[in-house]
């Protein structure tokens, strides 16, 4: 079964079958990226570009070696080195990659909504590597996976999102990637940093973090995101820290074998303290491995692969 969509816009849009078969498919890729000679001819004669209109380290690099590792050729292109700078338009540079005959773009925004507007204007056909504060599915597809490594299934665990929820599109992928699999979700953050209606996806809300952490198998600690905060939504970031990160003393609440994740990159001075983050309990690294797995197996898949699960 391939994906359906010409587009990944958000785990939203697929069932939690095309979920799964995406999970399953990461298993074999990651094999691969094990191997001494990391390729395979999947995607050998297409081609595969990143188009960033915003800061990225991991994600960014994780597409590339996706595709390379997949035998696709790759480029790259930055807004600050583009014609974007010219007054170009969003879909006249697809309209240009498109020209060129590019299979996959993978797009990063700083505006919700601009990869749907993409996958609109262009034949190519368009990942979401994270849009404003609305999506970052293959983050939530990784995280997924990472569960899975370590705790055999998602299905009946308890994952704790936390941290700042409403500036958070990993948080909004998470849920619903994990809620589509069957895990129960809380979030916890400062009420001003929690999105009106959230409950609605389907979701516990906590505002107090002993509360949200007790029982729970799995923490996700968010980013503050410093770029996208509006004044005064928390006193100040020694408050923050002070009721939300995520410390040693606190874990103790949760259960003893709970799995730390972080998206990255991480504020250690803030919601992750250092001793949290190096712990072995901390998934972080195990997180950027599998994120080339997983975006492997999606464009795999959504170049009309093969089932290999
Ligand atoms: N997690 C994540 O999206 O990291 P980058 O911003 O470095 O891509």
């Amino acid at each position: 079964m391939a994906i359906k969509t010409k587009d990944l816009i958000d785990l939203e849009f697929l069932t939690a079958d095309e979920i799964t078969e995406i999970l399953e498919t990461a298993k074999p890729m990651k094999a691969v990226m094990r191997r001494d000679i990391k390729t395979v001819p999947a995607l050998r004669g297409k081609t595969v570009a990143t188009l960033f209109y915003e800061n990225s380290t991991r994600t960014r690099l994780s597409f590339e070696l996706a595709a390379k590792y997949l035998s696709a050729g790759t480029c790259n292109i930055s807004a600050s080195a583009s014609s974007v700078q010219k007054g170009e338009s969003l879909q006249d540079t697809g309209r240009t990659l498109d020209a060129m005959g590019t299979d996959i773009i993978v797009i990063r925004h700083n505006m919700s909504g601009a990869p749907k507007l993409l996958g609109e204007a262009v034949k190519a056909r368009v990942i979401n590597a994270g849009d404003g504060t609305h999506a970052h599915p293959t983050q939530a597809l990784l995280d997924m996976f990472t569960i899975i490594e370590r705790k055999g299934k998602i299905e009946g665990q308890t994952v704790v999102i936390l941290g700042d929820i409403l500036h958070s599109r990993v948080a909004r992928s998470n849920i619903w990637g994990l809620t589509k699999l069957g895990a129960h979700v809380r979030v916890c953050g400062p009420p001003t940093l929690m999105p009106k209606d959230i409950e609605k996806m389907g979701v516990e809300v906590y505002y107090n973090i002993d509360k949200a952490l007790d029982g729970a198998d799995v923490v996700n600690v968010l980013r503050i995101q410093m770029e996208r905060q509006q004044k005064g939504l928390f006193p100040s970031i020694e408050e923050y820290a002070k009721n939300y990160a995520m410390t040693e003393e606190r874990l103790k609440r949760a259960k003893k074998d709970v799995l730390i994740q972080h998206p990255g990159p991480m504020n250690r001075t803030i919601e992750i303290p250092s001793a949290v983050a190096d712990s072995a309990q901390c998934s972080v690294e195990e997180q950027v491995t599998n994120g080339v797995a997983c975006r492997m197996a999606l464009m795999y898949l959504m170049s009309g692969g093969e089932s290999l699960v």
